[in-house]
């Protein structure tokens, strides 16, 4: 893959730019993950609720995944991810312009998680922010982090997606527990030298009239209006508060046909076929999600990666794990055409195709 450029000049975070004839490449420097040590099987969920390893392989694609404990928080999660990926792009935390984190776990609304992290990895005074975009933070942070660096006016940019959703699911609910676990992944997105490289496609979308097919209340009034607070029995709503209430099989139905959409959209934009993609890493909700869209465009499954077997669904975080092992693996060479796509509540979905 191309490394982050050096040789341009640099226009800074407040600076002129460069000429806007000159196309300004992109790249994906480096990556990086930090997961929680506890490790959660199907098995153990099924001491608690009502459900079996079977079932939530079959319904979902999931195995295991993973719950942060004690005291650490998503700041410890979403600093560690960023450390990896500063040193696997040999970039330092002072080079840092900007530190975005995607996530809907944040420890606070105020200051951002992501101030805190800069700070403790050095990266003063990027700028830094919080971005919500539920499981499509992250997706939507990459098109930030390119356009911004396309504008010539900055250098290198962090993207983290960060989630402790462990500790916003009803552990007594069996339609939503099952499906989340806790994670960050972190990208360093720099200039490249070379101006070929970068996002020849994005899109970012919602519609918020869809609100409650997935969201996290903090008091009964959030509730929809036509929803009695003392019927838990029905999809939308478990009963306890700052916990995830979700309509899973309109989430499905919704994801099924955007996550198609998605792809096309950016095949159509770009004059590509499906053949023309080296690899497609999609948020990861659900394998039979994923497995219908990899069937309609005829992908093989190596070309549409899936690891929700080991992390299960962890919202922003997915997509930059998916990414990070894709790029351990080898299954990235510079030059190829990777499509990134998410959906997550809002409800929110975006895309971001790279020639890496
Ligand atoms: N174990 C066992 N049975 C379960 C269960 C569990 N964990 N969860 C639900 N069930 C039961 C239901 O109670 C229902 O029983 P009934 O037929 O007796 O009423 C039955 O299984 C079918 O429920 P249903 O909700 O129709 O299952 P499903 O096939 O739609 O699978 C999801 C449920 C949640 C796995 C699925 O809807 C899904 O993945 N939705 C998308 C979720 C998502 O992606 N969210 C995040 C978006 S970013």
């Amino acid at each position: 893959m191309a490394g982050p450029g050096s040789e341009q000049p640099d226009a800074g975070t407040s600076g002129k730019g460069l000429p806007s004839a000159q196309r300004v490449g992109v790249c994906i420097a480096g990556t990086g993950v930090a997961l929680p040590e506890r490790k959660v099987t199907n098995d153990d969920l099924a001491q608690r609720v009502d459900t079996s390893d079977a079932w939530i392989t079959k319904r979902t694609g999931i195995k295991t995944r993973y719950y942060i404990d004690g005291d650490s928080t998503v700041r410890d999660l979403a600093r560690d991810a960023l450390l990896a990926a500063l040193t696997d792009a040999q970039v330092e935390a002072s080079e840092l312009d900007l530190v975005i984190l995607a996530t809907i776990t944040p420890e606070m609304a105020c200051p951002s998680t992501a101030a805190r992290v800069a700070a403790e990895v050095g990266a003063n005074p990027a700028g830094a922010f919080d971005l919500a975009a539920a499981c499509s933070g992250f997706v939507y942070g990459l098109n930030l982090a390119s356009s911004l660096i396309e504008s010539g006016r900055y250098r290198n940019i962090a993207v983290i997606g960060a989630e402790t959703l462990s500790n916003h699911v009803n552990h007594d609910d069996r339609r939503t527990c099952i499906l989340f676990g806790d994670a960050a992944g972190a990208a360093i997105v720099s200039r490249s030298d070379d101006p070929t490289h970068g996002v020849l496609h994005q899109a970012m979308h919602s519609a918020g009239q869809l609100w409650d097919a997935l969201f996290l209340p903090r008091d009964l009034s959030q509730l929809p209006a036509d929803l009695d607070p003392n019927v838990t029995t029905e999809p939308g709503w478990n009963g306890q508060l700052d916990t995830l209430q979700m309509h899973g099989q309109e989430v499905f139905k919704f994801a099924v046909i955007q996550t198609c959409d998605m792809i096309q959209e950016a095949l159509d934009a770009t004059g590509l076929q499906p053949e023309d993609l080296a690899l497609v890493i999609p948020h990861q909700s659900n394998q039979r999600i994923m497995a219908t869209a990899r069937d309609r465009f005829g992908l093989p499954k190596d070309k549409l990666y899936i690891n929700i077997d080991r992390f299960g669904n962890t919202s922003a975080a997915s997509v930059p794990l998916c990414l990070h092992e894709c790029r351990r693996d080898g299954r990235i060479k510079a030059g190829d055409l990777v499509l990134f796509l998410a959906i997550g509540g809002g409800m929110t979905w975006s895309t971001s195709l790279w020639r890496v």
